[in-house]
């Protein structure tokens, strides 16, 4: 039998035990595409909904506990990777190396925090963008916007950008794929720490800044030393092994509707594209259907929290997604813009406290400081990325909340979209290897100066 889980009445939420993975079509939807033939549409989300999960029930549970843990200050959530997964850079070696670069930050974050790092992938589904605009103008023509290749294509051409249904299988099997050699490469021994801890060594040795790092490298190197000694065989399995879960923003809601099946074990509900799911900045009120949808499936959840954001907003939220305040539930995620944390995030923090929501606090230090740069490029500078994890960690500490994790754009492809770091990328540099489809990423050896200079702020 189903389990009905919350009868909740208050105003504006649905009774739980109504729900199901298509009410969501009742309410106000945000950020969906124009889709030219509705017929098309309901073909291919027909054939998706009798397709095999991409995750089960079982892990989407562990990673819950896990992030429970994270909740209680206990253990640290990294979750990063591409801001828009691509079609055409669909290859094993940059999946390879974009899971290398966050398991290498995540050894350094786990020596720096001193708990176990919960790492989360912002892949194998994250093909869907919001837009602030419906459609933009080229050469004086209107065309729709580009919204991530699960809709559309970038090039800016009217054909490219008609959003195509097909797109959603062959996101589907992309997204398979790419979770079948994650699979592969965190249970095969790719993610052995002395392997890991090698490629740090690496880092240091070889990038002309990275020097800097080089006694909380040796540090690790002496930990490591010390395991070994003490009869650690650190290429037992629980060393060469890692769990390692996927993420995406819960956009286009058919598509999710779609990948939603109900757990044999318990009877509820699960969005089984992906362990982890969020709400982005635009879609989050709270009356709209993405908040319905990702109420009723028991995922954990993710939920983008801006500068705009008002604390009783923020609550009514929480209410909505986790009316049953279960630790490892709910992931907020602040990403408010260097110099905004001090002002905005104590009160939201103090709120949801009060509220009694046992949240996850983590800090997406990349949305809040984009700005486009000389050349007309979209960037981010280093420099202003660790400044908000800074103030984030200190508003953190100043309200007695564990400052949980940090979410990050990134790739390990050597690319030139993000300035700074040891290795400095200039302004104008940003044209030689700018390949994102979305948002400006850090480069590999950007990603580990971030990872290193976190790792001194986890230890003060
Ligand atoms: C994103 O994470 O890529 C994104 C669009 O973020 P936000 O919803 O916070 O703007
Ligand atoms: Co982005």
């Amino acid at each position: 039998m189903p389990r009905v889980r919350v009868s909740a009445t208050l105003d504006g939420m649905p009774n739980r035990s109504t729900w199901s993975p298509a009410s969501w079509r009742t309410r106000p939807a945000g950020q969906q595409p124009d889709w030219p033939d509705a017929f098309a549409l309901d073909r291919v989300l027909k054939v998706i909904s009798a397709l095999p999960p991409l995750v089960f029930a079982g892990e989407a549970r562990s990673l819950t506990s896990s992030l429970a843990e994270v909740a209680a200050g206990r253990a640290f959530l990294l979750q990063a990777g591409d801001c828009a997964e691509s079609f055409n850079d669909f290859t094993a070696d940059s999946i390879r190396d974009k899971l290398r670069v966050i398991l290498q930050m995540a050894a350094v974050l786990t020596y720096g925090s001193g708990v176990p790092v919960v790492k989360v992938g912002r892949i194998a589904g994250q093909f869907a963008k919001p837009r602030s605009s419906n459609t933009e103008l080229v050469d004086g023509k209107e065309i729709p916007s580009f919204r991530g290749h699960l809709v559309n294509d970038d090039a800016p051409t009217l054909t490219a950008r008609t959003p195509d249904p097909n797109r959603l299988l062959d996101a589907y099997h992309q997204s398979a794929s790419t979770l079948n050699l994650l699979r592969a490469f965190t249970k095969g021994g790719f993610a052995d720490l002395s392997q890991v801890h090698t490629w740090n060594r690496e880092f240091v040795a070889q990038s002309p800044g990275g020097r800097k790092y080089e006694a909380l490298a040796s540090e690790i190197e002496r930990a490591l030393r010390f395991m070994r000694a003490c009869g650690v065989d650190l290429s037992a399995g629980t060393l060469r092994e890692v769990e390692f879960w996927t993420s995406h923003e819960a956009l286009i809601l058919g598509f999710e509707e779609a990948m939603t099946r109900r757990d044999s074990l318990t009877g509820d509900w699960y969005d089984t594209s992906a362990h982890l799911l969020w709400v982005g900045e635009r879609t989050r009120e709270v009356g709209g259907a993405h908040a319905d949808f990702l109420s009723g499936i028991s995922n954990p959840i993710g939920a983008k929290v801006g500068p705009s954001a008002t604390p009783a907003e923020l609550v009514a939220l929480c209410d909505k997604l986790d009316p049953e305040r279960t630790p490892g539930r709910l992931v907020l995620i602040a990403r408010m813009g260097i110099g905004k944390a001090a002002s905005r995030l104590p009160g939201l923090i103090g709120a949801v406290r009060q509220s009694g929501h046992p949240v996850v606090w983590t800090c997406d230090p990349m949305h809040g400081n984009t700005f486009v740069g000389a050349g007309g490029r979209k960037t981010r500078h280093l420099d202003h990325i660790m400044g908000e994890i800074s103030e984030f960690f200190e508003v953190c500490r100043g309200e007695g909340a564990w400052p949980g994790g940090i979410h990050i754009e990134l790739t390990g492809d050597d690319v030139t979209e993000c300035l700074g770091g040891t290795e400095e990328v200039l302004e104008e540099q940003l044209e030689l290897r700018y390949t994102t489809t979305c948002d400006p990423r850090l480069n590999g050896g950007q990603s580990l100066d971030l990872a290193f200079q976190v790792a001194e702020l986890l230890r003060t």
